[in-house]
Parts: structure tokens; C-alpha cells; sequence
């Protein structure tokens, strides 16, 4: 069964009557740009067909009153009296709610149920689509504007200050606005867009480890805390203002740890820029070059890979429709992406599956 019937029929059989609307919004794999978000630099996602869907009606009164199908589980707050309580699914609807009605939107109540197929702490993002299907919610029951970034920007803040977790804008911004075939670059200072197309006959196969990451919200914020030390260092706001020659030019007196971090933050928003180009020359060899580069980063500079990442991403280049493979999201678990062939991802998926 869809997920869009899913929610559909359970909102019939729990609330006894259609709802208004379904509102959906996206997982997310990144091709290449990670952990350059937080240093105002760029990135690459593309939106995946894994989605979180609600389906609502508008009730009179400010109560939201919601049923989960993956949690099985029912909860109710009301957008008049929003108290942050333990972790749990309600937690990124309820920070959702505070975020938008600190910035001044004004919000009503719903009934709805929400559930969707985006695996939980594999690195697809099913936070930040919580969160964005949360705002498509209110935004379509109240009746406010839905202007992508400012949603994004809201459900950052959510997650930043009601979930606490330090994460940057990509999630959020690629669930707002992906779309179909495309990757989007975003500049994670100014939140320009553009729409990057796939090169012609490729895909992008999703290579999940099984393996979940398991305490990174504390390695998370430490390599954000390395890299803004590092840009002290060098006496900027982030490390999107330094430059590969600057980096050399000081290298020897940073020490070892800094150096790597802020080396692969560096080459890395290079790459990210120089895979937009590939991708609009159509040139999926480079676009794999630059991935596989991205991957070896991540590995031994920034250290955020692991071994179960890093031989999904072996098995993955040694299949001859690869064109390249890397770990994706925030790393220490979760999924490896890879571009290959498209009239060969049958055989690809069939082949990893096996030798992984
Ligand atoms: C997580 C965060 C993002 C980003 C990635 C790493 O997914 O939520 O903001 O920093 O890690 O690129």
C-alpha cells in the first residue's frame, strides 16, 4: 500500500471522516558538500522518493491532535501552550509549531496522522521531512504563505533550539524545494538556489549500510566546534572565506587536527562547485572523480566515515556501471550514495546487495 493511502485510511478509521488535505515532503541524499553547510559554504542534495505524508483537517480551537502509523502511537499539544518535553516524534511537530509562531505566523489547530517511508537515523533526513511536512501542514490549514526558505529557516530553528541538535540548512532546505531529476546546489550563506540536472543516463542509487549511527550528535557539534575554531584561526566568519592557497599558505602552524578538519571543509566546497559544473556539462566521470575524492576526505580528514560506510563504497566502485560512490549525511553510519549507469541499476543494486 502507498504511504499517501496509509495515512489516507487510517485518518478515515481514527477521525471517522475525510480529511482537508495530504500534504508531503521528502528524505534527501546528498551527492556531495558534507558537513560544508555549517561553514556557510555549498552543497548538493537531491530529494528522494522516500517521503513523510499528513493527512488533516482544520478543528476548531488551537489543538493539534495526531496520530503516528510508524509509532503507533497518538499525541496532542496545543499550539497556545507549547512546553518542550522528552525526545519523541511529537517533539519535531511541536518545535515545528513554536518556530513558525515565533516568527510571527499566527496557527490554528488540526486532526491528522503522519507516517512516511524515510529510514530513521540512516542519514536521508527523516528530521528535517518531519519537520518540513509539519510546516506544509500549518501552512495549508491556516492559510500562511509557503515561501521555501523561510520554512527551511524555521525548521532549522527548530531543530537547532527545540530538538537541540546543531545541524545546518541542507536538510531543510532541499525537503522545501527539491526537484524531480535534479540536485540542487545551494550557497548555504546567501540560500541562492539552482537546480543542477542529473547527468543524461545516470542515476543515483541509495546504498543503505544497516548500520545506524549511533552517539553523533556530540561528534556532530565537535567538528563544528573544530572548524569555527579554525576559522578564528584565520580570522573570518567561517571557513567558506578560506581559499585552498590561503589554507597552504598557514598550514604549518595549525596543528594536526585543526589542519585536516578545516583541509577537508576547504577542498571539499571546491569539489561541491567544480561537481555543479560536471554535472551541467553532462560529464559523469568527473562528477564520479569528485565523489570518490569527497569520500577519502570525509575518511581521513574529517574522520566522520566508518567501516561499514567505507566498504559499501568499495563494493559499490568495483561494479563497472559506477562512476563513483561516497558516504552521505552526517556520517558514523547510515547510507553511501553512488552515480551509475541508469539502464544498469538493477544489476548494480542486485550485485552491491550480494558483495556487501
Ligand atoms: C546532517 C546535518 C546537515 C549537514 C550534514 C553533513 O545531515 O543535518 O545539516 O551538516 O549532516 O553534511
Amino acid at each position: 500500500m502507498s504511504q499517501m493511502r496509509r495515512v489516507l485510511d487510517t485518518y478515515a478509521d481514527r477521525f471517522g471522516s475525510v480529511p482537508q488535505w495530504v500534504v508531503r515532503a521528502p528524505g534527501r541524499v546528498n551527492l556531495i558538500g558534507e558537513h560544508t553547510d555549517y561553514n556557510d559554504g555549498f552543497v548538493l542534495p537531491m530529494a528522494i522518493d522516500r517521503s513523510i505524508w499528513i493527512a488533516l483537517r482544520r478543528r476548531d480551537g488551537d489543538e493539534v491532535h495526531v496520530y503516528s502509523t510508524d509509532f503507533e502511537q497518538s499525541g496532542r499539544f496545543a499550539v497556545g501552550a507549547l512546553h518542550n518535553e522528552e525526545h519523541g516524534w511529537l517533539e519535531y511537530l511541536k518545535g515545528t509549531a513554536w518556530a513558525l509562531q515565533d516568527a510571527g505566523y499566527c496557527l490554528c489547530g488540526w486532526d491528522g496522522v503522519v507516517g512516511g517511508n524515510v529510514p530513521r537515523g540512516a542519514g536521508l533526513s527523516s528530521s528535517a521531512a518531519l519537520e518540513i511536512v509539519t510546516a506544509r501542514a500549518f501552512a495549508v490549514a491556516c492559510g500562511l504563505p509557503w515561501e521555501p526558505k523561510e520554512m527551511a529557516r524555521l525548521a532549522q530553528r527548530a531543530e537547532n533550539e527545540w530538538i537541540g541538535m546543531k545541524c545546518g540548512i541542507m536538510d531543510q532546505m532541499i525537503s522545501a524545494s527539491g526537484e524531480a531529476g535534479h540536485a540542487l546546489l545551494i550557497d548555504c550563506r546567501s540560500l541562492e538556489t539552482e537546480s543542477v540536472p542529473l547527468p543524461p543516463r545516470t542515476a543515483v542509487a541509495v546504498l543503505d549500510t544497516a548500520t545506524r549511527r549511533g552517539l553523533v550528535d556530540s561528534a556532530y557539534n565537535e567538528r563544528r566546534a573544530q572548524c569555527e575554531a579554525a576559522a578564528r584561526f584565520f580570522g573570518v566568519p567561517a571557513l567558506r572565506d578560506v581559499s585552498p592557497a590561503q589554507l597552504l599558505a598557514r598550514a604549518a602552524e595549525l596543528d594536526d587536527l585543526t589542519l585536516r578538519r578545516a583541509r577537508h571543509i576547504v577542498t571539499e566546497n571546491e569539489r561541491t562547485l567544480l561537481a555543479a559544473a560536471a554535472m551541467r556539462d553532462g560529464d559523469a566521470v568527473e562528477m564520479g572523480r569528485l565523489m570518490d575524492e569527497s569520500h577519502a576526505s570525509l575518511r581521513d580528514d574529517f574522520e566522520v566515515s566508518s567501516a561499514a560506510l567505507n566498504a559499501m563504497v568499495e563494493c559499490a566502485r568495483r561494479e563497472p556501471s559506477c562512476f563513483g560512490a561516497r558516504m552521505t549525511g552526517g556520517g558514523f553510519g547510515g547510507c553511501a550514495v553512488a552515480l551509475i549507469q541508469a539502464d544498469a541499476a538493477k544489476v548494480f543494486a542486485a550485485s552491491v546487495t550480494e558483495s556487501y
